[in-house]
């Protein structure tokens, strides 16, 4: 029923106007001309099986194969005119190939569907998508684990409502960012193995009467295996909702760090700098050196969220099986890709050359009373309960906060004055690099936990499955 349609579409000529609009209004060739290596490969293996199982003979099969490869090499050369009157990659394909090789292109599609056909072609893409994608996760997480190689040893303020709570390592801050990376890749390599299935077999929606063999075309095609159900070959799109939604995940990642960047980048924070050529300046302030690249991933999260919607409400209300609804994934998840594709890849490029101002870190931790709970861990080692420990600090807080001075600033008989049971020794405590030091265990802060955990996340990157 769609061929009959699709014939019609094609073979008329659209001068009158509804028509024109029509044509325009349902062609998806300005958007999808990416699917044609997948469909001219999917094709291919198409043929091979329909000649293995006696559809088209053996000469047969040689012909159209070199049609599709030949026009393959055409469309890689950029020397392919895609026609909008022929309505999609799919029917462009064919109807060339029909005019290279003769009648014989017309049997190609045997057995076949468009909704099959496109079906295995977003899949085939998405799985090299997948692929791709995770290259340049991985490659971000190896520039963030050298990042925090590097400033391992580098203090910082730990913050919780924004506001200064305990003191980190720098070091320890980036292999936060990786952990979460570490998990999209993850990710990205779970939705891999169900978009890796084969579609190609259920034709419009119920199969076909010829004696396919769906297992040759998905070895063929490297698919795992093929899908069950038909009706369900052809209609879901989950896997572009799976994809879609890593994808969102990924960018609120970046979006969180951006924001991160952003903010320690401000003069009124001055932890970190750019390099110039990851950032641009003001027509108007001449002093303005601006995160973009920060700012702009953080703002493209918006749009690949908006994607995740669209695919959901696009999903939403189908009935079974196939509806032309299912064209319109492709904008939406082509942006995706080509989004979280770019924002990866530049964030990979760039962090590597983040300058860390280690003493601006270090004084923000200083100013913010960030050893204050040490002082009450120390209070309850000397047998002061935590309640209790917790409220001497306060009143200690207090005072420093009066004398505009750190509680490691204040004298001993100062400190005295809140509790007898701080001893001389308070003052290793006091110190940041005491306290980072002293959380030390698997998942603490400390420079010496952090190189392990650094270590085990470069091991982890190298040997994950995938
Ligand atoms: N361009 C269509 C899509 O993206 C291809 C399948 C068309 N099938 C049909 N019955 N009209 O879904």
């Amino acid at each position: 029923m769609s061929t009959t349609s699709s014939h019609q579409t094609w073979g008329g000529r659209f001068s009158e106007g509804p028509n024109a609009r029509v044509a325009a209004f349902t062609e998806s060739i300005s958007f999808e001309t990416r699917l044609a290596p997948y469909d001219i490969r999917g094709s291919i293996a198409h043929a091979r099986m329909l000649s293995t199982v006696g559809v088209l003979d053996a000469d047969e099969f040689k012909q159209i194969e070199a049609g599709l490869t030949a026009i393959e090499g055409r469309i890689e050369a950029g020397n392919f005119p895609w026609d909008p009157a022929l309505e999609d990659v799919h029917m462009n394909i064919e109807a060339r190939l029909t005019e290279d090789i003769g009648a014989l292109g017309k049997k190609l599609h045997t057995a076949r569907s468009r909704n099959d056909q496109v079906a295995t072609d977003v899949r085939l893409w998405l799985r090299d998508t997948l692929d791709s994608l995770e290259v340049e996760v991985d490659r971000l997480r190896h520039g963030l684990i050298g990042l925090a190689e590097r400033e391992a040893d580098t203090i910082m303020p730990g913050f919780t409502h924004m506001q200064v709570a305990q003191p980190v390592t720098f070091g320890h801050h980036m292999l936060a960012w990786q952990a979460m990376l570490a998990r999209d890749a993850e990710r990205l390599r779970e939705i891999r193995q169900r978009v890796n299935r084969l579609p190609l077999g259920a034709a419009a929606l119920a199969g076909t009467t010829f004696p396919i063999d769906r297992e040759m075309v998905a070895r063929e095609l490297d698919f795992d295996s093929v899908i069950d159900n038909s009706l369900d070959a052809v209609s879901d799109r989950d896997f572009a909702i799976e994809f879609v939604s890593a994808a969102a995940l990924i960018m609120t990642h970046l979006s969180r760090a951006s924001e991160e960047l952003i903010l320690w980048m401000s003069p009124a924070f001055g932890f970190i700098d750019l390099p110039d050529r990851y950032c641009t300046g003001s027509s108007i302030m001449p002093q303005k050196k601006n995160p973009d690249v920060a700012e702009l991933t953080r703002g493209k999260t918006a749009r690949v969220t908006g994607h995740l919607v669209a695919l959901f409400t696009l999903m939403k209300g189908q009935p079974l099986a196939y509806n032309r609804d299912n064209q319109e994934d492709k904008i939406p998840m082509f942006d995706a890709a080509d989004t979280v594709a770019a924002c990866v890849s530049l964030f990979a490029d760039m962090v590597p050359h983040i300058q860390v101002h280690a003493d601006a870190c270090r004084e923000a931790a200083r100013r913010g009373f960030a050893t204050a709970t040490d002082l009450a861990d120390y209070l309850v080692r000397k047998g002061v309960a935590f309640r209790d420990a917790h409220e001497i600090v306060g009143n200690c807080v207090q005072h420093a906060i009066a004398q505009t001075c750190d509680l490691a600033d204040l004298p001993l008989d100062a400190l005295r004055r809140f509790s007898d049971a701080i001893g001389d020794d308070v003052y290793e405590v006091l110190t940041l690099e005491g306290s980072v030091a002293a959380r030390n265990h698997i998942g603490g802060t400390a420079p010496d936990q952090v190189r392990a955990a650094a270590a085990r996340a470069r091991h982890a990157l190298g040997t994950q499955a995938g």
